[in-house]
């Protein structure tokens, strides 16, 4: 049966953590919208979920960004950690944990995996001679970089370079291509999508210089255990992040025994590497496993160009949600990219899809069969007669649906996700239009009965599997259904949860208003 709860599986999804030296944006608000909505579903679906984010507070460019605030980096990081906080809770974030890298626990846990990969001989020191480019928080081989204006060297992040001479500690990455070749070919679906994969193996064949991880210039970072005039590598720092939050150096309880490895790290395509290589290095160094699954998402930009502060076209995640709604964000976000590609934030199209997918294909569907159950049977949910094949195909479809968006949220392919509940919403509204229960409504009043019942059901399993995406809207929904809280979940999916005919529902009010563009 489509709706039956796994036992005792666990999931572990993280976002990001995000560096606290930019106001958060819709870049922030994205990563974190996707890891949401798979916590959401796994909920749903009857997994223990544990779901990750918070900021990363280390690093040359928080302490330059709280110097320039004339502040010192702890208070500027308490401070703008908060603007992260509140972003999540603004969307409507159901993170299980808000991580902060200047935490205690955090320099235990990092200090921790330092002294393992210590003692397993894969740090060394030396002397760093080369580039950084503070804004990346990222070393630069010569041959990677450009010349720009002034004789200044460029990242093909864009990010200017400085030269770095400067004791450092080593990891020894160059050992580490073969491990990992061999954990990429044994472990298909580790990194995705495809084209992302087939770039970091690509990387990683060409050879890997050992990685600096300790630096001596600024102060600003975890104390590299026993040698206090280095500070840890701001990246080997926030990566630990996501075993730290289970308990880590704890390796014997919970919640490390229960959520690690992670199931899957969300993250943008700028930072695969750190993710793809780097992090899985570390881990198998430190003798702890690696993650399951990496995930690359594309960038948005906002109407077809680049978003960057110089060109001042960020765009704010608390702005489009007064102009748009929430949950009218959330679906457009998940709905118009294929998820791994790049894509563009719009008016034009935000607009079309609120109005013709949320208002005139749902919020459509969901009100004028609640309408007819007010008018025709006074609010009181009727009782279906014997059933036709097409009421039994609409049901069938209704219920049949979750298998296949469970396959395509395993696979983060949110679109397809949605799109797979679509195909439901246009089927419901063929069905009313062939069914026409206002044209039964006089002559054959049970005929016209079991019509709304069906459509009320499958309004039911719309609005429990658009939860995820619009958690608010769902639950509009599921009100007007007068389905119970505890009845939800997609264990209720099918026959397990249908509504129980007589029972007396509210009056409908609609779920998706249009957009009127004033
Ligand atoms: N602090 C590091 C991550 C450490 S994780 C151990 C970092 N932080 S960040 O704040 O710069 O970026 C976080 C995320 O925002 C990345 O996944 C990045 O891809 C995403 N985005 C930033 N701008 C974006 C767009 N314009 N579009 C989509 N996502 C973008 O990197």
């Amino acid at each position: 049966m489509s709706g039956k709860k796994p036992s005792n599986e666990t999931y572990y999804v993280t976002s990001p953590i995000y560096y606290v030296n930019d106001a958060p944006h819709i870049g922030h608000a994205y990563t974190t919208l996707a890891c949401d909505v798979l916590a959401r579903f796994k909920r749903l679906d009857g997994y223990d979920v544990y779901f990750l984010t918070g900021t990363d507070e280390h690093g040359q460019k928080v302490e330059k960004s709280a110097e320039a605030a004339g502040v010192d980096p702890q208070a500027f990081t308490d401070r703008v950690s908060q603007n992260f906080r509140e972003l999540a809770d603004f969307m409507n974030f159901s993170h299980d944990g808000f991580i902060r890298t200047t935490e205690p626990r955090h320099a235990t846990a990092s200090q921790a995996i330092w002294t393992s990969l210590r003692e397993n001989g894969h740090i060394y020191l030396g002397t760093y001679n080369g580039w950084y480019a503070v804004r990346d928080e990222a070393f630069y081989a010569e041959d990677e970089l450009t010349d720009g204006p002034d004789g200044k060297k460029i990242a093909p992040s864009g990010a200017e370079c400085e030269w770095v001479e400067e004791p450092s500690y080593f990891f020894d990455l160059s050992k580490w291509q073969e491990p990992l070749l061999k954990f990429y070919d044994e472990n298909p679906d580790f990194i995705a999508p495809k084209s992302r994969r087939n770039e970091v193996i690509s990387f990683v064949k060409g050879g890997m210089h050992d990685l600096s991880v300790s630096r001596t210039s600024f102060k600003w970072g975890v104390d590299v255990p026993s040698d206090e005039e280095h500070i840890m590598y701001v990246w080997l720092d926030a990566l630990t992040n996501y075993i730290t939050a289970v308990g880590f150096p704890d390796k014997k309880s919970e919640p490390y025994t229960k959520f690690w490895p992670a199931n899957l790290h969300m993250v943008g395509k700028d930072i695969l590497r750190f993710h793809a290589v780097y992090w899985p290095a570390f881990l198998m160094g430190a003798g702890l496993a690696p993650p399951k699954r990496v995930y690359a998402h594309g960038w948005w930009t906002n109407e077809g160009e680049k978003i960057s502060k110089s060109v001042g076209n960020i765009i704010d995640p608390r702005e489009i949600v007064d102009i748009y709604g929430l949950d009218q964000v959330r679906y457009f976000l998940m709905r118009e990219v294929p998820f791994g590609n790049d894509g563009d934030f719009s008016r034009r199209s935000i607009v079309n899809r609120i109005n013709s997918e949320l208002s005139n294909d749902l919020g459509n569907l969901a009100q004028r069969t609640l309408s007819m159950v007010g008018r025709y049977c006074e609010g009181v949910l009727p009782a279906p007669g014997e059933l036709t094949d097409a009421d039994k195909e609409m049901r069938s479809q209704a219920a049949t649906v979750l298998g296949a968006y469970r396959t395509h949220l395993d696979n983060q392919a949110f679109h397809e996700a949605l799109e797979s509940i679509w195909v439901v919403v246009r089927a419901a509204n063929a069905y009313v239009d062939q069914q026409a229960p206002w044209a039964l409504h006089k002559q054959d009043p049970a005929r016209r009965d079991t019509v709304l019942y069906v459509l009320a059901e499958t309004i039911r399993h719309l609005g429990i599997y658009i939860q995820p995406f619009m958690p608010d809207s769902g639950a509009v929904m599921l009100d007007q259904l007068a389905v119970p809280a505890d009845a939800r979940d997609f264990f209720h999916v099918g026959e397990d949860g249908a509504l129980v005919a007589g029972t007396i529902l509210p009056k409908p009010v609609p779920v998706f208003p249009r957009f009127v563009d004033e």
